[in-house]
């Protein structure tokens, strides 16, 4: 799958693209491709299974919100696969019940990565341990402040900017999970969204979990994949309580 992404992104150029709800919001045959080929592999091995997924139709809610859930984000970062910001994109699966993710990967293929975290079990980046930073302080904190599309924007400017002010220094990937695996790295502390969707986290919730980390709502409250909830604040845990205070 990585390396099929890999040879469609240096195909870029005779790539079909397509828009969503904006003329921005980019969907390219990758996307289907990669959904069809996880979701087919998912029906095969566990059939009774839910699936909510990005693309084709599978993002209404499942029927048991609790119940056994995939959630696949085929590329997240879509923008950056297209126009060429590299490595800034990854494939995404998660797996879910009653609402907590359990299992997740996130693909990077850009930097040939594999992100893997099962609950209780810990993080892994290629098989090796990664656990997220220890800075306790926000004026030497590094947080990503995902811009997203303009369709979030003027929410981001009200909630974020005092964080903005407030933050040692800011980092946009625009990729979800490049903002969130960047936590469980260490690379990064913080990661702030207005308005994801469950299949843009969900993988990388665990993996930042099981780093070490913390993702809750905006206001620390906890996250159900499906509580209908949008706002998304995932860091190194020692962070929250102060990035709490400064979101308004
Ligand atoms: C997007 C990315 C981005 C976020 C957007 C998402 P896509 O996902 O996760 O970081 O800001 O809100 O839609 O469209 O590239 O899969
Ligand atoms: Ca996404
Ligand atoms: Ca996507």
């Amino acid at each position: 799958m990585a390396i099929f992404v890999r040879t469609k992104y240096a195909m870029r150029d005779g790539m079909r693209v397509s828009t969503k709800r904006e003329a921005n919001d980019l969907l390219t045959e990758v996307d289907l491709a990669v959904q069809e080929e996880i979701v087919a592999r998912i029906r095969t091995a566990f059939p009774e299974d839910q699936i909510f997924a990005e693309e084709n139709g599978l993002h209404e809610l499942p029927a048991n919100r609790d119940g056994r859930t995939w959630l696949i984000d085929p590329i997240d970062g879509t923008q950056n696969f297209v126009r060429g910001l590299f490595p800034a994109f990854g494939v995404s699966l998660g797996f879910a019940v009653n609402g907590k993710p359990v299992a997740g990967g996130v693909a990077v293929p850009g930097k040939g990565e594999l992100f893997l975290a099962e609950k209780g079990g810990g993080a892994f980046r290629n098989g090796e341990r990664i656990v997220v930073s220890d800075v306790d302080a926000m004026g030497s904190a590094r947080a990503e402040i995902d811009f997203s599309g303009p369709w979030d924007r003027e929410e981001i400017l009200q909630k974020f900017s005092p964080l903005m002010v407030a933050i040692g220094q800011v980092r946009c990937h625009c990729a979800a999970v490049i903002g969130l695996c960047s936590i469980a790295t260490a690379d990064m502390d913080a990661y702030v969204h207005v308005a994801l969707n469950p299949y843009d986290y969900a993988a990388a919730m665990i993996i930042v979990e099981e780093a070490g980390g913390l993702v809750t709502r905006l206001d620390g409250s906890p996250i159900h994949v499906f509580d209908g909830g949008r706002g998304v604040l995932a860091s190194n845990r020692l962070l929250h309580d102060a990035l709490i205070d400064v979101i308004v």
